[in-house]
């Protein structure tokens, strides 16, 4: 290990994450209700300039009047390019910061947009005496973003996890996309001919690159990863897909843009039961080691490294936390 310490964020379960509009108040129950881990109340891009301050006064109301259980409460602001995000801040953070866990910073471009904003909360906060730190996601999701990502992670310690807006992050890079976190047939290679002449198409993930660079800036600052949306929430077999890529590359969420997809998320974010029983059976492996003296541990004939023990450790941490 590096002499650095790298600080955990808090340890929430964010395997799904629901967008409910700020200006549809009738969404809120069922949001509250379902089985998501995080729902972010949303300002931004589901909301039309002539909604937005209607849309804040739902949500500092719905934040304090609804029994959202244990669910982690996040609100999406406007960028920092709007005038709408000072009072975005204020107003939620002033009026319901008592319920509020996260703010969610979308199109973050550098450490200074995030310095500027734990600047004012840390303000709100210390005016108003809350006991409790609210936390920043911020959505990597513009070529400046993705530049700067790592000055990003490591700007403040409200920050809590990163988030890939694949569907700006496309806008921003100029990127050619089908549906919004999707695949692109172009997006391939062409194999070399057969002796009969025959070649075949794989396509690739066009995101691949974005996503891990992603991910790897998250990890070396302690904070969760977690994949933005899929469009097409009739195509739950491509969301699985997407989903799966996410989880496979270290991300440890995705989100839901429609109910529909908070089962998925859960279903692929979740270690199965026989990881579980695995990781169960290292760490039992792991102590009879030790309790024995031994310096190396063995499970079913095979030694097992200490990568094997952390992971595992992770997973059936992760199983603690899902079993609530
Ligand atoms: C999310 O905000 C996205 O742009 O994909
Ligand atoms: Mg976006």
């Amino acid at each position: 290990m590096s002499f650095h310490p790298i600080e955990q964020a808090p340890g929430r379960l964010n395997r799904s994450e629901l967008a409910v509009p700020g200006s549809q108040p009738k969404m809120f129950e069922k949001a509250a209700n379902s089985d998501v881990d995080v729902i972010f109340l949303d300002l931004e891009d589901a909301v039309a300039p002539d909604e937005k301050e209607g849309a804040r006064k739902n949500i500092i109301a719905a934040l304090n009047d609804i029994d959202w259980g244990n669910k982690t409460m996040s609100v999406r602001i406007n960028g920092l390019d709007t005038h709408y995000m000072y009072r975005d801040v204020i107003e939620v953070v002033e009026q319901a910061g008592g319920r509020l866990d996260l703010i969610m910073i979308p199109k973050v471009g550098t450490a200074a947009d995030v310095y500027a904003l734990d600047m004012l909360v840390t303000q709100i906060e210390a005016a108003k005496g809350y006991s409790k730190r609210i936390g920043f996601e911020h959505i990597i999701e513009t070529a400046l973003g993705m530049q700067n990502v790592h000055e990003i992670a490591g700007a403040s310690r409200r920050n809590e996890s990163l988030h890939f807006g694949v569907a700006d992050y496309a806008a921003s890079t100029r990127a050619r996309t089908t549906i919004i976190g999707g695949v692109n047939p172009h997006y391939a290679v062409l194999t070399d001919p057969e002796e009969d002449g025959s070649r075949a198409t794989h396509w690739g993930d066009m995101w691949h690159y974005a996503l891990a660079r992603m991910v790897v800036a998250a990890r070396a600052n302690g904070l969760r990863p977690i994949d933005g949306p899929f469009g097409d929430f009739q195509d739950a077999d491509g969301y699985r897909a997407a989903a799966r890529r996410a989880a496979v590359l270290g991300c440890e969420g995705k989100w839901a843009i429609h109910p529909s997809q908070i089962a998925l998320a859960n279903e692929v974010m979740s270690p199965s039961e026989a990881d579980i029983t695995k990781a169960r059976r290292i760490l039992e492996a792991m102590a009879e080691a030790e309790a024995a003296g031994k310096g190396a541990v063995s499970l079913d004939g095979r030694l097992i490294d200490y990568a094997s023990i952390r992971q595992a450790e992770v997973l059936v941490e992760k199983a603690r936390q899902i079993a609530g």
